[in-house]
């Protein structure tokens, strides 16, 4: 329940959308947002479930409305299931929204036990519906897993959401099949520019780089977009396809920049708090987690942190370079 002043930033924005990374860990290796060879955080180092529900509880008292569990992948952490139990206690109480983003590969295990906990949809990470270049993409992902995760999900009656990264010369070509499959799921689907995050070789990621306005056209060549007002907290924007009625989602952070509407943060699984995706500035939640028992003292260090939220990302690939690049892998917020 919220008990305390909202959170508002230097650029008054309030903040009610928090992502949480439970897990730098994941069962795939995607090439936009991992290395193969990954270094991994020494479990020391991890905050435990019950640091992170007292963390997230906080920001519940501080007016989050939305919490999104992400890794890595969210669902390989051990008793992540007790972790979505938690939380559930704040639906209702606060707390709007419990949600996840995973690659899908676990929820034919847990589909129905996040919808007991509460949980209403899920965002799917899915690029491509071909078997080996999935294989490409994720590495060490299986088409047919996620796809049964997926199945399982609408069982257990989560409205399934499908994240697909926009990659020239990867996925264009099954722009329509895409849309095809998820209108006769049933499932949305939301297309994401991709950001220059992780140690790809810029050349690649330039090369790869597919805007979604030049997307956006080629579908407009089959169906007529009707722009929807409506929102999810997140930073897509919505059209619906007459022909279907399908609802499809663009997130443009590089050919239209959404962060004067920004409400989120990102926390990590070592209570790191990244204020924005696309900037280095963090600060350390874990310290004045630890240091008391009273949450003033993390109270105080969290209304510190959202004074620093920078304007927004620097994410630029104009003039065939890019620039506003984070070394930082995807995976270690949770994008
Ligand atoms: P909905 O609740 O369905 O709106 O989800 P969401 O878009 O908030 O979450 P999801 O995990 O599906 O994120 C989709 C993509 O949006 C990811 O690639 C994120 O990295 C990207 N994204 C989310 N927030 C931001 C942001 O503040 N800045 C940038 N640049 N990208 C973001
Ligand atoms: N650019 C854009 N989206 C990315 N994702 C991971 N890495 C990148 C990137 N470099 C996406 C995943 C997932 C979401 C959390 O972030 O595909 O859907
Ligand atoms: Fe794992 Fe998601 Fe990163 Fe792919 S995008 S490696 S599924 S965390």
């Amino acid at each position: 329940m919220q008990h305390a002043a909202p959170l508002i930033d230097p650029f008054a924005r309030p903040i009610t959308y928090l992502r949480v990374s439970v897990t730098d860990r994941c069962d795939f290796r995607c090439v936009y947002c991992m290395a193969e060879h990954m270094q991994f955080l020494p479990k020391a180092e991890l905050l435990t479930l019950e640091e992170l529900d007292r963390l997230c509880s906080a920001f519940v008292g501080l007016g989050v409305q939305k919490l999104r569990i992400t890794g890595g992948e969210p669902l390989v952490r051990r008793n992540i299931m007790g972790f979505f139990h938690a939380m559930s206690r704040h639906l209702g109480a606060g707390l709007e929204e419990l949600t996840l983003t995973t690659n899908g590969s676990q929820l034919g295990r847990f589909a129905g036990e996040l919808a007991d906990c509460g949980v209403r949809r899920v965002n799917v990470s899915l690029d491509t519906l071909d078997p080996d270049k999935f294989a490409a993409i994720t590495r060490w992902g299986r088409l047919p897993q996620v796809l049964d995760g997926i199945r399982a999900a609408a069982a257990a009656g989560l409205r399934v959401k499908i994240n697909v990264v926009a990659l020239r010369g990867v996925n264009d070509g099954e722009l329509f099949d895409l849309v095809r499959w998820c209108g006769d799921q049933g499932h949305d689907l939301t297309f994401i520019e991709v950001m220059p995050m992780g140690d790809l070789g810029n050349e690649d990621r330039l090369d790869q780089y597919w805007p979604l306005s030049d997307l956006r056209a080629r579908l407009a060549e089959r169906f007529t977009l009707m722009d929807l007002a409506e929102r999810t907290g997140g930073p897509a924007r919505y059209v619906r396809l007459r022909e279907t009625g399908q609802k499809i989602g663009f997130i443009t952070p590089l050919t239209h920049n959404f962060c004067e509407s920004c409400n989120r943060v990102r926390l990590t699984c070592t209570g790191e708090l990244f204020m924005c995706l696309g900037q280095e500035d963090n600060a350390d939640l874990r310290a004045p987690l630890r240091a008391s028992g009273d949450d003033a003292v993390l109270i105080d260090a969290i209304r510190a942190a959202i004074a620093n939220k920078p304007k927004g990302h620097d994410f630029d690939y104009s003039r065939q370079t890019v620039t506003g690049q984070m070394t930082r892998h995807m995976s270690h917020t949770g994008g």
